[in-house]
């Protein structure tokens, strides 16, 4: 298994990942331009020689950061690569100074395994909300807000 930072020649494969579970509700749909646009922030799992996995840590305040479009493809699910993104971008956000971070989310146990707890969404701050306007969901989230405080040096 290879985690590595994704590169624009694997966008389709991310986007046929994501929208898979996003046509049955599991998570919000993507957009090729959003995949382009914010290629730096994701990563890629490969294994078997395919890619399984794919998610991004998404900087949104200069002491916060959002895990987003976390998945992993049906048949490689419960074997730890889920889990091996979340500690990634932790590491990443730790590296980069940033103490918070949270994810809009239908997997609340699958987070809490990563050490993160359920908090209100209103203490939110507004800017995470800039981009709900484009859901298709807004203004009615029905996602659980969870968060994790890191121990930086
Ligand atoms: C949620 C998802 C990313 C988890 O990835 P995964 O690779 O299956 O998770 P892991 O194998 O790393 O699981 C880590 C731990 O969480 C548990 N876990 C994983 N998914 C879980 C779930 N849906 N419910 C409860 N526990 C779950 C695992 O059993 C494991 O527990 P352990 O540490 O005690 O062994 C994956 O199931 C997925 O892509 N789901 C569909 C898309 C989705 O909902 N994404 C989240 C968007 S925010």
């Amino acid at each position: 298994m290879i985690l590595r930072k994704a590169k624009l020649s694997d966008v389709e494969d991310m986007l046929n990942l994501v929208n898979k579970y996003a046509e049955t509700g599991l998570m919000l749909p993507r957009s090729r331009n959003t995949l382009y646009e914010h290629i730096r922030d994701f990563v890629v799992v490969e294994k078997d020689e395919q890619i399984v996995g794919t998610g991004a840590l998404h900087i949104v305040w200069g002491d916060l950061a959002e895990i987003r479009a976390l998945a992993v493809a049906p048949g490689y699910t419960k074997q730890g690569i889920g889990k091996q993104m979340v500690v990634y971008f932790l590491q990443e956000a730790r590296e980069l100074g940033i103490p918070k971070v949270f994810a809009l989310t239908y997997q609340p146990d699958f987070f809490a395994k990563c050490g993160f707890v359920i908090v209100n969404k209103e203490s939110m701050p507004q800017k995470v909300w800039k981009e709900c306007i484009n859901c298709p969901k807004f203004p009615n989230c029905d996602e659980i807000c969870m968060e994790i405080n890191l121990d930086l040096p």
